[in-house]
């Protein structure tokens, strides 16, 4: 019963990578929605730790702020009875998968991944093999799943369009192995931006417009505090991306936070510029966040309690993934053990 109650829902499923600690953006833009999904579909959330090392890590820190992702996916709300929760390097399909369709990727649609272009150009000294075939990896990460949806980020387009080819690719030779997976962008997720230059994405690249999830009140009060508003002489609250896009973003941001559209925003705003404007928004900020913070905190403690969802997670994950992994391997012509 359980299990065709199961079957009947569509899979979901998304990760994050560990390479910084979780911020504002990953929470509305991501988490909150995935929470807000529980019941509907049926749920694979993971912390990428394999693509984080494309770029060089402190293995503490990888450690440290993969164990406080996961803490953070459950303080946020996010059941670990009701979603998978894992840790990608315990699910050992994914590398295996990994390499298989790195062979059914080519060297000409890596190359024009903007994402590795990005990177590479950051990372100069550093331009590993890794960097270059990780959306195939991405890509094992997807399938191993066989979900109808992925939801993603505007950055990761890219790579779930190259997954869908991936998919075609294989499929054209070896009949129907994977499922076609779409990329789910929500209807009211939150493009946070950052606080100091509004036209990127919020990004720990910038930490000075970029509020982190476990960051203490009083500094997140300091980042809005300082957040560029704009220019312009009018100096009200108005929702107006192209022409405001630091008062706009804060918009947004408070929107997520507290339900309220902008027209309410502007109403509530009216009059009073933005120097009332920008703490309220801080503040409403860190209400939000307060609860999340707390019970993170305390759940990183309880290291056994996190020890027992990340091995309970892996095992259901594995044992999907493996389904996968064995029906690849057949058809590619691996011997069957
Ligand atoms: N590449 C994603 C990012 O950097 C993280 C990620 C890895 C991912 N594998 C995935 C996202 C599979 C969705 C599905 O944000």
């Amino acid at each position: 019963m359980e299990d065709n109650v199961r079957q009947a829902k569509k899979v979901m499923l998304s990760g994050i990578q560990p390479s910084g600690d979780l911020q504002l953006g990953n929470y509305l833009g991501a988490i909150r929605n995935w929470v807000a999904r529980t019941e509907e579909f049926d749920n694979y959330y993971f912390m990428a730790d394999m693509h984080t090392i494309t770029v060089r890590q402190t293995p503490a820190d990888l450690r440290r702020r993969t164990l406080e992702q996961l803490a953070i996916y459950i303080a946020s709300g996010l059941d670990p009875e009701k979603n998978t929760l894992f840790i990608q390097s315990h699910v050992h399909q994914h590398a295996e998968l990994g390499w298989v369709l790195n062979c059914y990727t080519m060297f000409g649609e890596l190359s024009r991944m903007t994402q590795f272009k990005d990177k590479s150009a950051r990372h100069k000294e550093n331009i590993n093999g890794g960097l270059f075939t990780y959306p195939a990896l991405m890509a094992a990460d997807i399938l191993l799943y066989q979900p109808d949806f992925v939801p993603v980020g505007e950055d990761q387009k890219q790579h779930v369009e190259l997954c869908r080819n991936i998919v075609q690719r294989f499929n054209g030779i070896y009949g129907d192995v994977f499922k076609m997976p779409e990329p789910y962008i929500p209807k009211a997720g939150a493009r946070v931006m950052c606080l100091t230059e509004p036209d990127s994405k919020m990004s720990k690249s910038l930490p000075d417009g970029c509020v982190f999830v476990m960051e203490k009140p009083e500094d997140i009060a300091r980042k809005f505090k300082r957040a560029v508003t704009d220019s312009d002489t009018e100096r009200c609250v108005r929702y107006d991306p192209a022409n405001k896009p630091g008062v706009s973003n804060l918009m947004t941001i408070y929107a997520a936070v507290t339900g309220k559209s902008y027209d309410e925003i502007e109403t509530e705003f009216a009059g009073l510029g933005y120097g009332a404007f920008k703490p309220a928004v801080g503040e409403a900020v860190i209400e939000t966040l307060r609860p999340i913070r707390e019970e993170a905190s305390r759940l990183i403690q309880d290291k056994a309690y996190l020890e027992g969802v990340y091995r309970a997670g892996a095992e259901k994950a594995s044992y999907v993934a493996e389904k996968t992994l064995r029906k690849v391997y057949k058809k590619v012509g691996f011997v069957q053990r």
